[in-house]
């Protein structure tokens, strides 16, 4: 099958953030315990931080981690999680139905950030708590000293402020099963005050409102108009959320789902705009896609441990081939919005839905998806591209969402692709995938107005097994650098493989 695409470097959409490549580390699972933090690991470091799990975030290049959640931050005392450990309570954690001991809190947080050469954005609970609470944490957090907050901290022991930037206004509040869950009203009254005393205490932060989290919510679009006619001026952000799944076996309905998250950010940015033209205002609120991911492999297997019980292996989907072409597919879709989307975590960061796995005194090591996300963090800053595209196209289903119904599709191009021009280098790297399971693309390349003489590389992540996975001993799904591109007068011509993800660099 033959496809084309055509690049004119006049053509832009817009500049990277490179914020879309950050990472989210909840208290779930094992996501705090036993994986990046666990005294007397063989890899543990002085502050009992897995420096094996450090070394991945590090390969990963996350700008931002979020924390402390997710449906854990909407029943969390921060105030729980500082100060001598051996004073810190032992708590019921609602949301995930597990013993939370506070021995890692925003202290520890701030220092494994630092570590992991990340920086954090912190929620705050509007789920049980309120306004005060958000205020007394941006004090702790942010503030010199010489009040009661900032003192609290120097006395535990950390003199300089953490200068926390960005800051989440709670999480998922229109979902039911949120503690303390709120109507739109209910939600854009309390966001509003809560941001209102972050800012008069730290003018310099920026905030995300939440907003709806998925599409299917029965409110969504309605949900963003009113929290914003609450907050508009007070907010920088609105947040979505996306898991996808293949829990159907429907391969090509499942690699389509980069497309819904296309039409689910533009709808977002729609439901921003409604309000901006109804509340007249100049100012364009941005998105902060600050949890995405694929998450279906590990639904229904709480049952295998037990309610209440520490650090839970829960949610530890194991992910396949297939999975890390909807990743790299996602992340094109994230670069091609690069106009509205500033900021996006893929969630999580380790062993919870995440691209790196532990074992408890034993190793860490890649998932399947961690190498599109690697690989997209390192080549894909930069100025994304507007590409006309030619490609085949298919009739299927979606997969089945987190929220459920299977929707007919028609149009689904097997190409799927970005194309991003790094200022600096003056290199222009290609991100494409075949969707097709058993066809190859012959794919065509004009570069109009870029300066690309030399093919610098070709990275290829493909295993004909789509179920194949990565473990601690085999790594079955890596990249691998490929040859048979041609580049001549400004025209790259290469086949993609079935069922492969690929990224091609090129240089002057
Ligand atoms: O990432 C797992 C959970 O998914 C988060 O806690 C919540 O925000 C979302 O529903």
């Amino acid at each position: 099958m033959k496809c084309k695409i055509v690049l004119n470097n006049d053509f832009k959409i817009g500049d990277v953030d490179p914020r879309i490549y950050s990472g989210f580390i909840e208290h779930l699972g094992r996501a705090v315990y036993e994986g990046i933090y666990e005294p007397g690991h063989p890899e543990a470091d002085e502050e009992g931080f897995r420096s094996d799990v450090i070394n991945l975030v590090r390969e990963l290049d996350m700008p931002l981690t979020r924390y402390p959640g997710g449906n854990f931050v909407s029943g969390y005392n921060w105030e729980d999680g500082v100060g001598p450990r051996d004073s810190r309570p032992v708590r019921l954690d609602l949301a995930w139905k597990a013993l939370e001991p506070n021995s890692f809190g925003t202290n520890e947080f701030m220092n494994w950030c630092k570590k992991a050469r990340t920086s954090p954005i912190m929620a705050v609970n509007l789920g049980t708590r309120g306004p005060a609470e958000a205020q007394a944490l941006v004090e702790y957090c942010n503030h010199p000293g010489g009040t009661h907050w900032s003192d609290l901290r120097h006395s535990h022991g950390w003199q300089k402020p953490h200068d926390v930037k960005l800051w989440c206004l709670g999480n998922e509040m229109d979902g039911p099963w949120q503690t303390g869950h709120k109507t739109a009203v209910e939600y854009g009254r309390v966001a509003a005050e809560s941001a209102k005393m972050m800012r008069w205490t730290d003018p310099s932060i920026e905030l995300v409102a939440c907003g709806s989290s998925h599409p299917g919510m029965p409110e969504f679009g309605q949900w963003e108009a009113t929290v914003l006619e609450h907050t508009y001026d007070l907010v920088d952000y609105m947040s979505i959320h996306r898991y996808y799944g293949n829990q159907n076996d429907q391969t090509p309905g499942f690699l389509a789902m980069s497309d819904e998250m296309d039409r689910f950010i533009k709808n977002t940015v729609a439901a921003c705009d409604f309000a901006r033209a109804k509340l007249k205002k100049k100012k364009r609120i941005m998105l902060s896609f600050d949890e995405w991911n694929v998450w279906f492999h590990s639904h229904g297997s709480n049952a295998n441990s037990p309610d209440w019980s520490f650090a839970r292996p829960i949610l530890e989907d194991v992910y396949t081939m297939e999975d890390a072409l909807l990743v790299g597919s996602l992340l094109i879709t994230l670069m091609n919005n690069a106009d509205r989307v500033k900021i996006a975590c893929l969630a999580q960061t380790v062993n919870v839905i995440a691209p790196i796995m532990t074992r408890k005194g034993g190793g860490a090591w890649r998932q399947t998806i961690f190498y599109p996300f690697s690989l997209s963090s390192a080549n894909g800053r930069g100025t994304v591209l507007r590409q006309s595209v030619e490609s085949p196209s298919y009739e299927t289903v979606f997969g089945t969402a987190t929220d459920g119904k299977p929707e007919k599709l028609e149009g689904v191009p097997y190409l799927t692709s970005s194309a991003v021009i790094d200022p600096k280098s003056g290199e222009t790297t290609l991100f494409a995938v075949n969707r097709s399971l058993d066809k190859e693309l012959e794919l065509t390349v004009e570069l109009q107005n870029i300066e690309a003489t030399k093919i610098l590389g070709w990275s290829v992540l493909h295993n004909s097994n789509l179920k194949a996975v990565n473990t601690e001993s085999v790594e079955a799904v890596k990249p691998c650098e490929v040859s048979g591109a041609a580049l001549r007068k400004g025209k790259l011509t290469l086949k993609l493989s079935p069922a492969s993800w690929n990224m091609i660099r090129l240089g002057a």
